[in-house]
């Protein structure tokens, strides 16, 4: 695999206070790659850091090719790579339109036509470009911030937690819009607690615990180990707990449902 974004090793805290311990991944063009993990696991806090918000301490982080460590988020961003934060992610006074034009802020031309090609991947947004981004719903909000990021065609972005707070609905067409944004030639890093569902639409996965990664492994292959099915998953069924026969090994595997269903958050 030639990566589109590699990371090596990378620590990064706050001050004295160290939270990420040494962290590598890869995600490769056009893959969805999710990290799951407990709540201070410190998801948020690697995001940070690959994206230049926050100064990786040591390790490094290349994207497509350049060494990118440290870079701060506005040469990220020509580097080719987008965050969408989890809150405070659009600017609530302006509309739509204006959200994107905003998004569009350093794009020299062709600012009307990519708004034009991104809201029709999402309609919701398209009916109505004049409305105000603090009169949309959760999940429309979500796809805002997302559309906003995609405005200087990032061939990665990086998403925390997009789900967050909304309902299953909600959370269903969020998860297709990011497929269908991975469809359009962009890997995608996210984050997410809803960890059955995102794990469902990507290609790999990593489970961070206490700023390392524990587990590393395809979505697939993560939703089918009873590991991470107890830890975060919830309550195992039947299509998690190995109807295809391979759950990779002869260990005691789970057979009482562990965790009722919110466990994951
Ligand atoms: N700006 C900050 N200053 C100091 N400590 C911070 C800061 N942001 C986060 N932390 C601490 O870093 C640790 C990891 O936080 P982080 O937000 O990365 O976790 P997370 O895995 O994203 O958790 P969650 O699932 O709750 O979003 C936590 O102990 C948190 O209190
Ligand atoms: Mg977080």
């Amino acid at each position: 695999m030639s990566a589109l974004l590699e990371v090596t090793e990378v620590h990064a805290g706050y001050g004295d206070v160290k939270i990420v311990h040494g962290i590598s991944l890869q995600v490769a063009p056009s893959e969805i790659v999710t990290i799951i993990g407990p709540n201070g696991a410190g998801k948020s806090t690697l995001l940070k850091a690959i994206f230049g918000t926050l100064r990786p301490t040591r390790g490094s982080v290349v994207l497509d090719g350049a060494d990118v460590t440290g870079w701060p988020a506005h040469r990220m961003v020509q580097a080719g790579a987008a965050f969408v934060p989890q809150t405070n992610n659009v600017f609530p006074s302006l509309s739509i339109k204006e959200n994107l034009e905003m998004g569009a802020f350093r794009r020299a031309s062709g600012v009307a036509q990519r708004m034009e090609e991104l809201l029709a991947q999402f309609p919701d947004l398209a009916r109505r470009p004049g409305e105000l981004a603090s009169r949309l719903s959760g999940g429309q909000r979500q796809a805002l911030a997302m559309c906003r990021a995609l405005m200087l065609d990032p061939r990665l972005l990086l998403v925390d937690e997009p789900t967050a707070a909304l309902s299953p609905v909600m959370r269903e067409q969020l998860f297709a819009q990011i497929e269908a944004i991975r469809d359009s030639g962009v890997a995608i890093l996210m984050v997410e607690q809803n960890a059955r569902e995102a794990l469902a639409i990507s290609d790999r996965g990593y489970v961070l615990v206490n700023g390392q990664v524990a587990v590393e492994d395809s979505g697939r292959a993560l939703l089918d180990n009873p590991d991470v099915g107890r830890m975060f998953l919830g309550r195992m069924d039947p299509d998690v707990t190995g109807d295809t026969g391979d759950t990779g090994g002869t260990e005691d595997v789970e057979t009482t449902p562990a965790e009722p269903d919110e466990g994951t958050r």
